[in-house]
C-alpha cells in the first residue's frame, strides 16, 4: 500500500519544508488538494504554489482536482509539474477531453468520485484511465470522519477492471489513519491519502510507517 500524505494538512507557510519533512518521513506520493471555493466550498492553492514547490522531492506529485473547469488548467499544472492529475467526474468540463488532455502531456489521469457518486460513473472511462480516486468524505476539507461505506465502491470498480483485463490502482481519500486503514486496505484500496494522521502525528516517519504495516 503505497502513502499519499495530504498536504492540506500541512504549514503552508513552509510547504516546501513539509514537502522536504513528508518525503524523509518516507511518503510514497505526495498528494495536493487543489479546490477553487466552486466546486467545492473551500480554496486552496493553484498550479503557481505546485510549482514553487515541486523541487523539494523527487516523489510523484499527484494532484487532485476539486476544480470545477479541469479542461482549462490541464496545461498549468502539467507545467507546474504534476505525475498524476486526478478530477471529478461530477465536474463540468468534457470527462473524455480532459483525459485526453492530460494523457497528452504525458501525465497519468485519474477520475474520482464523491461520496454520493455510484462507481459505475467511472466504467465508460476506466479504458482510459491510470487510477480511480474513491472519496472516503465530502471533499473540501481535512479532518473528517472515514466513510467506511464507500468501500463497497473498490470493489466494484476492482470487479470491472478485472473482467475487462485493465490494471488500475484505486485509491482512497478522507479520514484515513490508523484506525481506519486496514479497512482499507481490506477492501483492495492500492494507494491511502492521509492528511491529518500523518501531518498532525508527533512523528512523521513513525506514523507513515505505522499506517505501511498496518495496511
Ligand atoms: C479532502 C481532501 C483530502 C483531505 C484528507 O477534500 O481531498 O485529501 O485533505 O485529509 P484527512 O486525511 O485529514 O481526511
Ligand atoms: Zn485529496
Amino acid at each position: 500500500m503505497k502513502i499519499a500524505p495530504s498536504l492540506l494538512s500541512c504549514d503552508f507557510s513552509a510547504m516546501g519544508a513539509e514537502i522536504k519533512r513528508m518525503d524523509e518521513a518516507g511518503a510514497d506520493w505526495m498528494h495536493l488538494d487543489v479546490m477553487d471555493g466552486h466546486f467545492v466550498p473551500n480554496i486552496t492553492f493553484g498550479a503557481p504554489v505546485i510549482k514553487w514547490v515541486r523541487p523539494y522531492t523527487d516523489k510523484p506529485f499527484d494532484v487532485h482536482l476539486m476544480i470545477s473547469d479541469p479542461l482549462k488548467y490541464i496545461d498549468d499544472f502539467a507545467d507546474a509539474g504534476a505525475d498524476i492529475i486526478t478530477f471529478h467526474v461530477e465536474c463540468d468540463s468534457d470527462i473524455d477531453k480532459t483525459i485526453d488532455k492530460i494523457k497528452s502531456r504525458g501525465i497519468l489521469p485519474g477520475l474520482v468520485i464523491k461520496p454520493g457518486t455510484p462507481a459505475e460513473a467511472v466504467f465508460p472511462y476506466l479504458d482510459k484511465l491510470a487510477l480511480v480516486l474513491v472519496m472516503t468524505v465530502e471533499p473540501g476539507f481535512g479532518g473528517q470522519s472515514f466513510m467506511a461505506d464507500m468501500l463497497p465502491k473498490v470493489g466494484a470498480i476492482k470487479a470491472e477492471c478485472a473482467r475487462r483485463g485493465l490494471e488500475l490502482l484505486i485509491e482512497a481519500d478522507g479520514g484515513i489513519g490508523e484506525a481506519t486503514i486496514a479497512q482499507a486496505a481490506a477492501a483492495g484500496v492500492d494507494v491511502c491519502v492521509a492528511g491529518t494522521a500523518v501531518f498532525k502525528a508527533a512523528d512523521a516517519a513513525k506514523a507513515i510507517a505505522l499506517l505501511q504495516r498496518i495496511s
